[in-house]
């Protein structure tokens, strides 16, 4: 069992990892004393892992319920959320209660962001059941919702009481899914871990065939990385930025296409791969470096196509939330496992490496 703590000041919580934990989750969450437990899960979620967590949680002598909502970030809305507060309400949820979310990222921040703002706010223990949320998501205590206009424009913060990743749940994971989480770890190397990055690069097919000791011994790298960066910058006002690696360009892919072809981990590595180019470009990133983080993306493909419009996506790139007044900041990598936060740089640099895409 490996057990990493993030050290936030209020309150610092564990992200617990071991294979097989979710049949000792009722027992971990007995301990938080609930008068009653709520599940918030999904129908695909709960129909491979729902009987697990039940069970642990029956034999803790927990009285539990289960709420679904439906899969997809379509349903990543204000509308999911007042069917589960509602939910609370009929399932008698008071502020001794614990909400479990059980499912990936859009179970883990709409159920978070239900359970902050029911009864201003109840406790909340993620375990996160893709590889995606496990490495990023379920750590931070970011919540929220997409509204029409926007991705994620509501939310709160709400950091979770534990976090609990069980590696064997990603055995049903779709591939696609698996690497697009991969890619997520791969960004963590890039930002602050050399040798995540060189474990990534040494047990590829161990990885991809999902050997639970390689899992977890990356999944524990990866989410140290996150849970440092996080409790040193809580509310993202600075060092939190180097989470965005390859998420610049990654942002401008995802809405220039529709939110549809790329999954948001393979517009990462895309972006990934954009940023080492303009790492390159900018005099910040040494070539062997480069070709190293580019290697490594591509190996854990294949990733789909960019079919996007070069003029639009280098709009939106300006456009982007995180650019300063209309110039976007790029996260570099100084080497493997460091970065710098550049502005400025040349738009005929940032304009070629989102061709090299585009035509890759
Ligand atoms: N809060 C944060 O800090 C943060 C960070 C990164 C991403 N996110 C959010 O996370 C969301 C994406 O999360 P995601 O990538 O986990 O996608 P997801 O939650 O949509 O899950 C992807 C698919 O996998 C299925 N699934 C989940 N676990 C499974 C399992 N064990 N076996 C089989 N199928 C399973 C789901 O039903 C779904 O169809 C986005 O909404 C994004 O905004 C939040
Ligand atoms: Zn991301």
């Amino acid at each position: 069992v490996k057990k990493i703590t993030v050290r936030l000041n209020d309150r610092p919580y564990d992200v617990v990892i071991a294979a097989g934990l979710l049949r000792d989750a009722g027992e971990r969450i007995a301990r938080w004393k609930p008068q009653r437990t709520v599940v918030v899960t999904s129908p695909t979620v709960r129909k491979y892992w729902g009987a697990t967590l039940e069970s642990s949680l029956r034999a803790a002598r927990l009285r539990h319920a289960v709420l679904e909502i439906p899969d997809g970030e379509q349903h990543k809305n204000m509308r999911t959320v007042a069917g589960l507060l509602r939910g609370f309400v009929r399932a008698g949820v008071d502020r001794q209660s614990v909400i479990v979310a059980l499912g990936g990222g859009v179970v883990g921040d709409t159920a978070g962001f239900a359970a902050s703002i029911f009864m201003r706010g109840v406790r909340v223990v993620q375990i996160p059941t893709t590889l995606l949320a496990q490495v990023d998501a379920s750590i931070g205590g970011k919540t929220g919702v997409n509204l029409k206009e926007g991705k994620n424009l509501a939310g709160t913060f709400h950091q979770p009481q534990m976090v609990l990743v069980d590696p064997e749940v990603l055995t049903t994971l779709a591939a696609r899914e698996l690497r697009a989480g991969l890619f997520e770890a791969i960004k963590c190397g890039v930002i602050r871990d050399a040798e995540l990055f060189h474990y990534l690069e040494k047990h590829r097919a161990a990885l991809l065939c999902r050997h639970e000791g390689a899992l977890e011994k990356m999944i524990a790298a990866a989410v140290k990385v996150k849970a440092d960066v996080v409790a040193a910058d809580e509310r993202e006002s600075g060092l939190r930025r180097i989470l965005n690696f390859g998420h610049t360009v990654g942002h401008a892919l995802e809405a220039a296409t529709g939110y549809r072809s790329l999954l948001h981990g393979e517009a990462v590595a895309w972006g990934m791969v954009a940023a080492a180019e303009i790492g390159v470009n900018a005099g910040v990133t040494r070539a062997l470096d480069a070709e190293r983080i580019i290697d490594l993306t591509m190996e854990y493909g294949p990733l789909p196509p960019v079919k996007a419009k070069v003029d639009r996506v280098l709009k939106l790139l300006h456009a982007d939330k995180k650019s300063v007044a209309g110039v976007p900041h790029f996260v570099l990598a100084k080497r493997i496992g460091a970065t710098k936060i550049v502005g400025g740089i040349r738009p005929e640099i940032i304009r070629a490496a989102v061709e090299g895409i585009n035509q890759a």
